[in-house]
């Protein structure tokens, strides 16, 4: 990058010293990880965000969700600050509140709202992690979806009951976190359509079912494929193939390990020298896993799959410009949840935060 840049983003963050806190999610390009005080993946960021209470502004280098809930875990006083507002997630996007609570009707009418536990992923706005505080369900990420889904259906007769979860928005976290690692069958799970009348599923669908699984993917991890997995088997023999539990079920079933961006980091950590690995996640961090592991070969599991768009919006100039901003007393790009939905959203998170590591 631009060394004047570079030399501004440290003058700026030596200013800036203890007065701020810079959080970084792995997804995030080499300029900006530079700068970062944490990195991490989703989880480790949310148990990190509250971490430094005398900090005046928590900078979040990622997307919005997660800038959102580290505005939630953090002190009244702190502000959080979001260098580029751009930075979404199609994800997130898939699931708005009103669509949840119409969901939620569909399923009161069908009988079985009871009887089922709202869990959403991180990668969903504060709303609905409100919602599902509020209606006594819990926040996952990749890297505790298994141990979130199991208290889930404890409290409504364990999983081999008849209880439901009602799972959002990443149908294929949520249908490969039950399938491979609770046990259940895929024609447990049934798909939410939100754009459709009743979800396009019938009562008696909605009834038999244990995983209402909303109809929601990431567009960076939906790209994988199985021919993916057999290529790479064909061309690197002896090949592991570790890949992210947003990728399909038939590509995490033809992978030989799945999980969190931390996992991916911390397995290439304990790998052989010599070894070889296909990594089916977002770019940016494949790349700085193979730059670590020079004795490891490391391949990108599709070549032509690319970064995640939204979460390379953050780069140097925006981070810069946050920074002098915030040195000039300009606090740009705060990110703000309402009190009420801050409340609801934060019980489901510190129910996440409490469940067992
Ligand atoms: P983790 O940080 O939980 O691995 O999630 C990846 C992701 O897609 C974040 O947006
Ligand atoms: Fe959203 Fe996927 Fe990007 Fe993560 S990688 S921020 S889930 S679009």
């Amino acid at each position: 990058s631009d060394p004047d840049l570079v030399e501004r983003a440290r003058a700026a963050r030596a200013a800036l010293g203890d007065r701020a806190f810079v959080l970084g999610h792995h997804y995030q390009r080499d300029e900006v990880i530079d700068f970062a005080d944490v990195t991490g993946d989703s989880f480790k960021l949310a148990q990190r965000a509250a971490a430094r209470p005398e900090a005046e502004f928590v900078i979040f280098c990622g997307v919005h969700f997660m800038a959102e809930s580290a505005d939630i875990l953090t002190t009244d006083a702190q502000q959080v600050v979001l260098p580029d507002m751009a930075a979404g997630c199609s994800m997130a996007d898939m699931a708005e509140i009103g669509q949840v609570e119409e969901a939620w009707a569909v399923l009161e009418d069908a009988g079985i709202a009871g009887d089922t536990v709202p869990v959403t992923y991180m990668n969903s706005t504060a709303a609905i992690k409100a919602f599902t505080g509020r209606h006594g369900g819990t926040v996952c990420t990749s890297s505790n979806a298994q141990v979130a889904l199991r208290w889930a259906f404890d409290k409504v007769g364990g999983v081999d009951g008849t209880g439901k979860v009602l799972f959002m928005p990443d149908q294929h976290l949520g249908r490969n976190t039950a399938v491979l690692q609770l046990g259940m069958s895929l024609d447990d799970c049934v798909v939410f359509d939100p754009r459709k009348p009743g979800g396009g599923l019938t009562a008696q669908e909605l009834r038999d079912a244990r995983m209402i699984l909303w109809r929601g993917h990431c567009s960076v991890h939906g790209r994988f494929s199985e021919r993916n997995v057999t290529d790479v088997r064909a061309k690197v023999p002896g090949v592991n193939v570790l890949v992210h539990p947003e990728c399909k079920h038939e590509v995490v079933t033809a992978a030989d390990l799945v999980g969190s961006t931390e996992f991916i980091i911390k397995t290439l950590d304990a790998a052989e020298p010599g070894s070889s690995w296909a990594i089916g996640t977002e770019l940016n961090l494949v790349r700085r896993v193979a730059a670590a592991h020079p004795d490891k070969q490391v391949h990108y599991l599709d070549s032509t799959v690319c970064f995640c768009s939204t979460m390379n919006r953050i780069d140097l100039p925006h981070l810069v410009w946050a920074m002098e901003s915030l040195l000039e007393g300009r606090v740009v790009n705060r990110i703000v949840v309402d009190a009420d939905d801050a409340h609801w959203a934060r019980v489901a998170l510190d129910q996440m935060l409490a469940l067992p590591g």
